[in-house]
């Protein structure tokens, strides 16, 4: 209630239902940013309405269009990746969607790697090509290939899309050299930078167009958030936000709140937890019941020279290994840890393992994943930042389940 309004009211309804309202007086400020809480703002007047919706001033309206705890956040990740502009939303896969349907039309082509992130693949074969959207999968290692694509005759492509490390596999994408190939044809490089945070790498300064997060994962860092963000100049991204606002695709303000509290320790997360990653890639490769390991890091990674030129502070958290003996290995193996868990996600405090071939590629048949590279004996290991000789002994037990 606000305090003027105090002597007026009679009756414990109106009390109850206006309980809360207004500033409380304090000569100090919180230390930490609150979690506004609110469904909606109340206008002062008509010509403040006016206003708003006319651009000549600012003001928050309602709950879906974006609240403070959005904004904050908003501001915090465009200053990491230098952007001009942010917006965050319920998830990776919301940023994602607003993303594609904004700026795609029907007889737009595409050009995605073969290896994006399977909810990206599954949003652009399910439903983008419902709308009339063309794509077509090449491997975007392949620098040839991609400007094959991008010179297809025919529809020029719209969009060149890919992650900057690739699911599960860990190979790298040539950002610059992709963004020089797409502008020269006219068309927007788009890069899932997820796996890597601006702590790694920082694609729109690369010349990405937009850059996408689920902050979902190494961002927010804890396991216990979805969001995810779309970043660039406002030219692009203001077009994404009101589809995101058509959509219904902004989160809670909590959840923007427990983001912004896990990306002030970003740094240090992702110093140590790649930090662990290296040290396990380099321990696995010596490991005899280990067939093969994928780390950029790795002098022996295919493109380790580009991985130094892309990656600062590091190589990522990510890492994939293959162990003989396929589904039942990897049951063994899983069955015999005790501080890894086995969960399908990636990017928190705590190192997690995956299974591809269970999980994001259950679909694929057996072949078509083989040449991917994702065989039966394949499992994805997200480092967190415990003691380094903690997560070796676990897996050490997980390996030695094998024997
Ligand atoms: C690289 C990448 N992009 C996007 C997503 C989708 O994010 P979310 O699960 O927050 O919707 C994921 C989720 O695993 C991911 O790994």
């Amino acid at each position: 209630m606000r305090e003027r309004d105090e002597q007026e009211v009679a009756s414990d309804l109106t009390r109850c239902a206006h309980a809360g309202e207004g500033r409380l007086p304090s000569a100090t400020e919180p230390l930490a940013p609150p979690v506004w809480q609110t469904a909606a703002y109340a206008y002062p007047d008509l010509e403040t309405l006016d206003a708003i919706y006319e651009g000549r001033e600012r003001g928050f309206i309602y709950g879906r269009y974006g609240l403070p705890n959005h904004a904050q956040l908003e501001q915090a990740l465009a200053d990491l990746e230098g952007t001009e502009a942010a917006l965050v939303t319920a998830s990776g896969m919301s940023a994602i969607s607003a993303l594609l349907f904004a700026l795609l039309s029907p007889g737009d082509r595409v050009i995605a790697s073969e290896l994006v992130y399977r909810g990206t693949r599954n949003l652009l074969d399910l439903d983008l090509a419902r709308f009339g959207v063309v794509v077509d999968y090449v491997d975007a290692t392949d620098l040839a290939a991609v400007e094959a694509a991008l010179r297809r005759p025919g529809q020029p492509a719209r969009m060149l899309y890919v992650d900057v490390l690739t699911n599960p596999t860990l190979l790298v994408h040539d950002v610059p050299a992709l963004a020089e190939l797409a502008h020269r044809h006219g068309t927007l490089l788009v890069v899932d930078s997820t796996f890597v945070t601006p702590y790694h790498c920082r694609p729109a300064q690369l010349g990405a167009d937009l850059v996408v997060h689920s902050t979902t994962k190494f961002i927010a860092g804890h396991h216990d958030v979805s969001g995810g963000a779309v970043l660039g100049r406002s030219e692009l991204v203001e077009p994404v936000r009101q589809q995101a606002i058509r959509i219904g695709g902004i989160g809670g303000p909590f959840d923007a709140w427990l983001i912004l509290r896990g990306l002030r320790t970003l740094p240090l997360r992702m110093s140590q937890s790649s930090r662990n990653a290296l040290a396990l890639a380099a321990w696995l490769a010596e490991h005899p019941a280990v067939e093969r390991v994928s780390y950029p890091g790795l002098p022996g990674h295919r493109q380790h020279d580009l991985a130094r030129r892309l990656l600062a502070n590091g190589y990522g958290s990510m890492l994939a290994f293959e162990v003989p003996g396929g589904r039942t290995a990897v049951a063994r193996l899983v069955r015999a840890l005790r501080l890894i868990r086995f969960a399908e996600t990636l990017g928190g405090v705590t190192t997690t393992i995956v299974h591809p071939a269970s999980t994001s590629h259950r679909s694929v048949d057996p072949a078509t994943r083989a040449a991917l590279g994702i065989g039966d004996g394949l499992l994805r290991l997200s480092a967190g930042i415990e003691a380094t000789e903690d997560v070796v002994h676990d897996l050490e037990r997980g390996l030695a389940s094998l024997a």
